[in-house]
């Protein structure tokens, strides 16, 4: 399973980077926003400066929502950088748009889904990624987690090849949950992956190792 951390924070990734189990890396125009990146070649240059901090798939959504102007901004985030992955809506034009750059050779993550319908319309596209929102289909008294199953299991039926990001993770045992599923990818907030380190029982057993050592060689 492949590890994003979904943020523009360049600290954030930099630290994610650092434990050395980092695959990849996921934005969106809140997460940019949040950051205070505002205007347009200050966006792209933030796109850069992710690229050149890790070697990995880092998406970069278009804020169009019109076929050509999907395409338009879509090429000018794939030419930034050899692993600029393109994040499109699942929208009508963004399905259209996203077989036009899976022809062309240019990855794609579909981004904002909520169904296996939608996931399937994704993959006849030849999406490279699929973002199911796991959190915020929890938020409306769904089951986020089912939803992964469900879309594992038709890409499987078929042998799809678009990959299955679980988005929206809020929590550690999402991340676990997901990897019983099969879902390929997680992105993940930084939190939720340094929360996989935890356990009561390291901290005490290292605990007991380092003075049962001290002890013996003073
Ligand atoms: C996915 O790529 C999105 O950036 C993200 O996972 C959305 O998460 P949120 O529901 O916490 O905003």
């Amino acid at each position: 399973m492949k590890f994003f951390v979904d943020t523009a924070n360049l600290a954030q990734i930099r630290e994610a980077n650092d434990l050395g189990i980092l695959d990849g890396v996921t934005t969106n125009p809140s997460l940019m926003a949040k950051e205070g990146i505002v205007g347009q070649q200050n966006i792209l240059d933030h796109y850069v400066e992710i690229c050149n901090i890790m070697d990995g798939d880092v998406s970069a959504e278009v804020i169009s929502t019109d076929f050509e102007g999907i395409k338009r901004e879509g090429l000018i985030l794939a030419d930034l950088h050899k692993n600029i992955v393109v994040k499109v809506p699942m929208i009508k034009e963004g399905v259209k748009a996203i077989k036009f750059f899976s022809d062309n050779g240019i990855k794609t993550n579909c981004t904002l889904v909520f169904s296996a319908g939608q996931a399937i319309l994704a993959a006849k596209a030849g999406a490279t990624y699929l973002s199911p929102f796991i959190g915020r289909v929890d938020d409306t008294g769904w089951d986020g987690l089912q939803l992964i199953g469900q879309i594992v299991e038709i890409y499987r039926n078929y042998g799809f090849q678009t990959e299955v990001l679980a988005a929206s993770i809020r929590n550690s045992n999402h991340i676990i949950k997901c990897a019983e599923l099969g879902a390929d990818v997680v992105t993940c907030p930084l939190s939720s992956i340094l929360g996989l380190f935890k356990h009561p029982l390291t901290d005490s057993g290292l605990e007991q190792f380092l003075s049962d050592h001290k002890k013996a060689n003073g």
